[in-house]
């Protein structure tokens, strides 16, 4: 496995493997990889023959107020599981590198990026797109790979390639969890044991929807009103959003009758955690 700290570097090892006639996965982290994180490079060595991760904590997608600066950066262990997973490339730039110079070209997809975590994180998707759009413009990769678990990010870098025509299929994979149903995240090491325990609450919630929907129950104001009895039992968890929309739009729905996506984002103490599940509903 080789490791590339420049875009020049990344660029000749990835022009390499087009000469050899290999195909090309790109799977975008922020690094502190776990195993959602290690299903996604497994997913990307499955489908395509040569492998690129990159690590880049990118601080155009936190806002003033969020972890960039404790944001975890373990880079030997994340090196040595990217071996493991069988990745061919680490890119992991410094910021220098991606941003050498005040970057004033955006990309947005706006309308997209305003429901659920856009309402409370201004400017996050506009910095996941951007450095997302930076990326598939360095590696050029066949295919990338993203994680359900952050849900509306999928929709809108599925969004933004359609849109601008970039040559590169998208793939989805599930979300991770451990034993109680917790989605990985590299936010759960800020949890205390207490907040650990609680924190399961939120895959709770959305099996009890689960469960509500296979039951027939289609009212989403109902639905609702249960996953947040149930999260709010857990002492330390504060809702921030618990919605049911449209997979597509992500505009809020009143019945689940079509694809839907039921996701939420909680506090649990000081920290923020989303999960979300689709339900692929029929009329
Ligand atoms: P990061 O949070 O490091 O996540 C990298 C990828 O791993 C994302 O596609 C995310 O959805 C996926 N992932 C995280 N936890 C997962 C889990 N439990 N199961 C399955 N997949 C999981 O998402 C980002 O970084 C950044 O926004 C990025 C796209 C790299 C742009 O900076």
């Amino acid at each position: 496995m080789k490791i590339a700290k420049t875009i020049s570097s990344v660029r000749k090892l990835v022009q390499q493997a087009r000469t050899e006639g290999k195909s090309v996965g790109l799977v975008p982290t922020m690094g502190a990889l776990h195993q959602g994180h290690i299903s996604l490079i497994e997913e990307a060595a499955k489908k395509t023959d040569f492998v690129v991760v990159s690590i880049f904590v990118n601080p155009t997608q936190f806002g003033p107020k969020e972890d960039f600066k404790k944001y975890p950066r373990p880079l030997q262990n994340d090196l040595k599981l990217c071996r493991r997973a069988d990745a061919d490339v680490v890119f992991a730039p410094s910021a220098k590198e991606m941003y050498p110079q005040e970057n004033l070209t955006w990309v947005s997809v706006k309308k997209l990026s305003e429901p659920l975590c856009g309402r409370s994180r201004p400017g996050h998707f506009r910095g996941v797109i951007t450095v997302c759009s930076k990326l598939f413009n360095i590696v050029q990769p066949d295919v990338a790979f993203f994680g359900q678990k952050d849900a509306q990010q999928t929709v809108v870098i599925k969004q933004m390639v359609a849109d601008l025509n970039i040559p590169l299929k998208i793939v989805v994979c599930p979300t991770v969890r451990q034993s109680d149903g917790l989605a990985l995240s590299s936010r759960n090491q800020y949890l205390s044991p207490r907040e650990r325990r609680d924190a399961a609450c939120l895959y709770r919630s959305l099996q009890k929807c689960r469960q509500m929907v296979a039951d027939g129950i289609k009212e989403t104001k109902r639905i609702v009103a249960q996953m947040r009895k149930i999260i709010t039992a857990a002492a330390s968890a504060k809702i921030e959003y618990i919605e049911i929309v449209d997979a597509k739009t992500l505009q809020p729905i009143k019945k689940v009758d079509r694809p839907t996506l039921v996701a939420l984002a909680v506090r649990i103490g000081q920290t923020r955690l989303i999960d979300n599940i689709l339900i692929d509903a029929q009329k």
